[in-house]
């Protein structure tokens, strides 16, 4: 299909699958990796980076530590976006919507796919608390490798998070910053309208 974004597509998906997998077939860089713009219980915004995990109609997934200060965010204001950069060719894609956890099956199904010492990582690490060295984690990671030596467990505190697009928008880049972009947005009957806006 057509790299380019065209406002006679039905639904944006395809077009992120395909500017997705043209990002992996360039051999770019982390082309998973994505911004997650959260907002704190002040009305103040946090960034970070996280890794798309899974993409389709239903949304975006990645998985984090619920404890952490976006798991905290996220279930206190349970609304995200994401942003996609890949240079070359220079694309962007941003994801806005609301935020849904995943459910325990699919929790499961990605923590049991995952490296063992990733595993015995998301137990070890309380992730955005205070660490007073790298000793101390090594030491929590010792004794969780001891505990757990073959089957880890998804700990309670590590899940996934679905971002579900209100809309998502495309940026490709242009000469003498006429870029090309497009938002589509979706309806309240669930449908996509897209409209490109000055760039
Ligand atoms: C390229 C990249 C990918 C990352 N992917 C994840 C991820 O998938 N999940 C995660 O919890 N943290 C990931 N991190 C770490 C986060 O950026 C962040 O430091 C951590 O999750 C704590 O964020 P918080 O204190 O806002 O919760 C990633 C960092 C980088 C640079």
């Amino acid at each position: 299909m057509s790299y380019r974004p065209s406002l006679t597509m039905q639904e944006p998906l395809p077009q992120f699958q395909a500017w997705l997998r043209d990002a992996h077939d360039r051999r770019l860089a982390e082309p998973t990796a994505m911004s997650l713009a959260t907002v704190d219980p002040q009305g103040q915004p946090a960034v970070r980076m996280v890794l798309l995990k899974h993409a389709d109609e239903a949304g975006f997934v990645f998985y984090t530590n619920l404890e952490s200060d976006k798991g905290r965010q996220l279930a206190a204001s349970p609304f995200a976006e994401l942003c996609f950069y890949w240079n070359p060719p220079g694309r962007q894609v941003r994801v806005h919507g609301g935020v849904e956890p995943v459910t325990a099956e699919e929790a499961d199904a990605y923590f049991a796919s995952r490296a063992y010492k990733s595993r015995i990582g998301a137990w070890a690490s309380q992730q955005s608390r205070p660490l007073e060295s790298q000793t101390k984690l090594a030491a929590a990671v010792a004794r969780v490798a001891i505990k757990h030596p073959h089957h880890v467990p998804r700990p309670p505190h590590w899940s996934g998070f679905r971002v579900v697009p209100q809309w998502i928008e495309f940026w490709e880049e242009r000469p003498f910053r006429l870029h090309d972009r497009f938002r589509w947005e979706r309806t309240a009957d669930g449908a996509w309208v897209a409209q490109r806006l000055f760039p």
